[in-house]
């Protein structure tokens, strides 16, 4: 597991938010290396492959946020705001808008076998509301890919910062304002590392 890059045990002296950061960091660099995002970067992408990049990051969205939907009742109240479908709805609209019609089957097949603890709860939350700050950073790359000048208002790749980072920095918020011990924040690398996978 990627996790192990790191010495846990060091968690003294670092914050969770850091530990999460540099554990997970292998698996960032492979997201972006293969994520089909860094296609907007270089304004390279095709519009077949924008439609198969929102198709991707749909499911996975999609498939974290049920099981954080299912596992809710578990979450402390502060992180409870923090549940909702609002990431795999706007990327629906976006398929929508390029004919792309999602079917309820396909919804439906989505599930995600990691044992629920709040710690699993918080590493999938981490990776969910982290990557938005990626999403920052490709949208303003949008209106420059020549295959999708014509997409004038995505609400996926939409840049508005001011939402997205209100929601992380409630997250960052409370997790450093709880305490952890290295098997709280083991469980949550695990998870936050295993939610990386479905974006691949
Ligand atoms: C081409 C693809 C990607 C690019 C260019 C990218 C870029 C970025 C950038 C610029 C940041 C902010 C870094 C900072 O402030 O230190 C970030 C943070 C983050 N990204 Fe990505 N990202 C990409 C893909 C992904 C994917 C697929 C995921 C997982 C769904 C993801 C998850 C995260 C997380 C969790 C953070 C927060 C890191 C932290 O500060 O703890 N990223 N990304």
């Amino acid at each position: 597991m990627m996790s192990q890059q790191i010495k846990i045990s060091d968690h003294q002296s670092k914050s969770i938010l850091e530990i999460l950061k540099a554990g997970t960091a292998l698996s960032h660099q492979e997201a972006e290396k293969k994520n089909l995002a860094k296609k907007i970067i270089d304004h390279t992408i095709s519009l077949e492959e924008y439609k198969k990049l929102l198709f991707i990051n749909w499911k996975a969205y999609r498939s974290i946020e049920q099981y954080l939907y299912q596992n809710k009742h578990i979450l402390p109240n502060e992180l409870t705001s923090l549940v909702s479908y609002d990431k795999s709805n706007r990327l629906q609209k976006d398929l929508n808008a390029l004919g792309v019609l999602l079917d309820h089957s396909q919804e439906n097949s989505i599930s995600c076998p990691e044992n629920s603890s709040v710690d699993s709860l918080i590493g999938f939350l981490y990776v969910i509301e982290g990557s938005m700050l990626g999403g920052m950073l490709i949208a303003k790359h949008i209106s420059q890919c020549p295959s999708l000048e014509h997409i004038r208002n995505p609400y996926f790749f939409s840049g508005k910062s001011k939402d997205q980072m209100k929601n992380w920095k409630e997250f960052c918020m409370y997790l450093n304002n709880q305490k952890y011990t290295e098997s709280n924040i083991q469980k949550a690398l695990d998870a936050a590392n295993k939610a990386f996978t479905f974006f691949s």
